[in-house]
């Protein structure tokens, strides 16, 4: 399983893969594929850069990648705005009965309560870039849209390839304008925020627009060595998986000491059909696991989301304390359809020896039937 984008990176699979753990990025990276850590939680700096100090210290010499969230448009960016006062006091009434209902507990008085992510601010996703580039990623890798000119520039200046996630052609050829190397294909069926068109359809469009100037890899439903068989057969140079990796023995964010955590227990009981793509994560459409709290704003009564970055101030707390509370039935967590394949916790290392097995057994049947 080689393809030239496999090789200009030096590694044994063109499997990426995307995941806000840093040991589950790091699992991935030791296992043959490019693990690429999402660096959009980190609020603060330093602890990014701690973090890449232990990606640096734990991948085996093998690269890694790092993932930033530059939104094109951000409206409240760059004014002094408070933006707590632009919530509306009837989002905040909704969110505290829907929590008061659907009994998640408040946080204890020695908790420091959320602030909400500011990653997706550019300046904070600036900081994220300088801090990454000290260390040795061999990807940059943004969401929702492509990185500032100059920001693009500076990575290409120290050696570093640029890849940006795109959920239509008018955004690859973007992208591809713009001098981004790899474009992300992402179809509708992904975890977190997507567009409106499937992978089947979306792959091999993109391929066809954008031709050569630049590679694409396949995101959106992989699970399988089968998938990776198909994204490859659609033209891409690989595939760009997040959401297998939240079921993975590595992955412990959110969970309390030992076992599985309510979100992973809840990730492991749905099906494909268990997700929901709404703007109540963000602000922006994303895809998320659909639970108790994604149902309440659904109803009649629920308010409209906010636009980014607001909806994600306004949630931030509720998050926190959902997560606090354990509940599988109450959890706000972005997943893509392919959850209903993830019913195992397993390591990083089974699963891509799975995705390779897989991915040998589809070529040989294809072969045969030459
Ligand atoms: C929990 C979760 C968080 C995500 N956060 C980000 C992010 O911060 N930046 C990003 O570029 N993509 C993010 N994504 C999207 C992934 O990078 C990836 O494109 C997507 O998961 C691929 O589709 P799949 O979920 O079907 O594998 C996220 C996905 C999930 C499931």
């Amino acid at each position: 399983m080689q393809t030239d984008l496999s090789k200009k990176f030096g590694i044994e699979y063109p499997i990426f893969g995307f995941t806000p753990s840093e040991h589950v990025a790091a699992a991935i990276s030791r296992a043959g594929g490019l693990g690429v850590l999402g660096c959009v939680r980190f609020n603060d700096p330093e602890e990014l850069d701690a973090v890449l100090t232990w990606m640096d210290e734990n991948t085996d010499g093998k690269p890694y990648g790092v993932d930033i969230v530059m939104p094109a448009k951000v409206p409240t960016e760059g004014t002094a705005v408070d933006l707590d006062s632009l919530i509306p006091a009837e989002h905040r009434a909704f969110v505290d009965r829907t929590l008061t209902e659907l009994g998640v507990p408040p946080l204890g008085d020695d908790a420091e309560h959320a602030t909400g992510v500011l990653g997706w601010l550019h300046s904070v996703a600036r900081s994220h870039v300088d801090v990454a580039l000290a260390h040795r990623p061999a990807l940059i890798a943004n969401a929702l849209g492509s990185p500032p000119k100059d920001v693009i520039d500076l990575a290409h200046e120290k050696g570093v390839p640029v890849a940006a996630l795109a959920g239509a052609v008018e955004h690859a050829r973007r992208h591809v304008e713009n001098g981004v190397d790899i474009v992300i294909a992402q179809g509708y069926e992904a975890g977190g925020h997507t567009g409106e068109v499937a992978s089947m359809v979306l792959w091999p469009e993109i391929v066809d627009a954008i031709g050569d100037s630049a590679a694409v890899l396949a995101a959106g439903g992989v699970g399988s060595g089968r998938q990776v068989a198909a994204a490859l057969a659609l033209g891409a140079s690989g595939v760009w998986m997040g959401s297998y990796w939240l079921t993975t023995a590595e992955y412990k964010l959110g969970s309390a000491a030992g076992g599985p955590s309510s979100i992973q227990r809840a990730l492991l009981g749905a099906s494909s059909s268990d997700t929901v793509r709404s703007r109540i994560y963000s602000g922006k459409p994303a895809r998320l696991l659909k639970t108790k709290w994604t149902e309440a704003w659904s109803k009649p009564d629920a308010p409209s989301p906010l636009p980014m970055p607001l909806q994600n101030i306004l949630v931030s707390e509720a998050h926190q304390r959902i997560s606090a509370g354990n509940d599988p039935e109450v959890v706000a967590m972005p997943v893509g359809q392919i959850v209903g394949r993830m019913n195992e916790i397993r390591p990083v290392a089974e699963i891509m020896a799975e995705l390779v097995d897989g991915y040998d057994k589809a070529v040989e049947k294809l072969n045969r039937a030459r």
